[in-house]
């Protein structure tokens, strides 16, 4: 296993074995690895030869200091988890400096409109801050494949989004959501989850389930009232939104389509550790 700190190393490394023809799939992540996380490392080390996967808390996503602060980094831990799944793993493990070059700013993107649309509305510059970090990455490890679990499925469209609007030669694939037995995604924040909350966050999954099926009867009106009134009787969870979304444009559905195709998604406070999830509901 190999891990760099910083972009020339990983960059001559990749040119050389892209030389010889090796495939590169990517894993972008900002470490405190879990089940999900490696469920995509799997997958990338059966569709190419290696799978680069970064480990950066990336500053420029974060629109809440303390949020910042309170990131899980776990390096070390991370690389000894990777360790035990292949030896054709190479971290790549930038300083904020590495990526920024003393200029930890966004650059600033239009991604067609997906970017004001649920996440977009709550976490002020978060997509430019992604955007700016994945086309570096992008640029830096110059993968084959990447990979980005469904669970951020605003995050994978706007991605897929960046890669055709600049141009960039990488297949970005979507991977099926990870989730614990008890139907909770896997997320790094997961783990900040006091015990009570850690309790109540499958209802997530749960009310997710019933809404997708009130959906086959009834408007998306009529359900996600009905998704407002069961999290306002938990007094564990407090809901942020609840959406029901064309995939296509991630706009809100007004009136349903049999031509098109929707999904759930969900972003609520358990305590003070913010949740979203999301379910395909046709
Ligand atoms: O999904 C994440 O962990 C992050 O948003 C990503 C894609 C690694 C960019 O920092």
């Amino acid at each position: 296993m190999i891990v760099c700190t910083n972009k020339s190393e990983i960059q001559d490394l990749i040119t050389k074995e892209k030389a010889k023809g090796t495939t590169f799939g990517f894993v972008p992540t900002m470490g405190a690895l879990h089940n999900g996380h490696m469920s995509l490392v799997k997958r990338a080390l059966q569709e190419n030869d290696f799978c680069v996967v970064s480990i950066f808390v990336n500053p420029t996503q974060f629109d809440n200091e303390e949020d910042l602060k309170k990131y899980p980094r776990t390096l070390e831990r991370d690389v000894e988890l990777l360790k035990t799944v292949s030896n054709k793993i190479i971290v790549y493990a930038p300083s904020v400096d590495d990526i920024y070059e003393g200029n930890t700013k966004s650059e600033h993107f239009s991604f067609d409109g997906l970017e004001f649309e649920m996440e977009g509305k709550f976490r002020q510059g978060h997509f430019d801050g992604v955007g700016t970090i994945v086309k570096r990455l992008f640029e830096i490890v110059t993968p084959d494949i990447a990979y980005f679990g469904e669970k951020d499925f605003q995050q994978l469209a706007i991605i897929k989004k960046l890669a055709q609007k600049y141009n960039i030669p990488v297949t970005v694939k979507g991977c099926e959501i990870f989730r614990e037995e008890n139907g909770l995604a896997y997320s790094s924040r997961n783990e900040r989850l006091k015990p009570d909350y850690k309790k109540a966050a499958p209802f997530i999954f749960e009310t997710l389930t019933t809404a997708k099926e009130k959906f086959g009867t009834k408007s998306a009106k009529e359900v996600t009232e009905w998704v407002e009134k069961q999290f306002a009787k938990n007094k564990f969870l407090e809901l942020e939104y609840f959406i029901i979304a064309d995939i296509s444009t991630l706009k809100t559905v007004k009136r349903k389509s049999k031509s098109k195709t929707y999904r759930a998604f969900v972003a609520a406070y358990a305590d003070d550790i913010r949740l979203i999830d999301n379910l395909a509901l046709n």
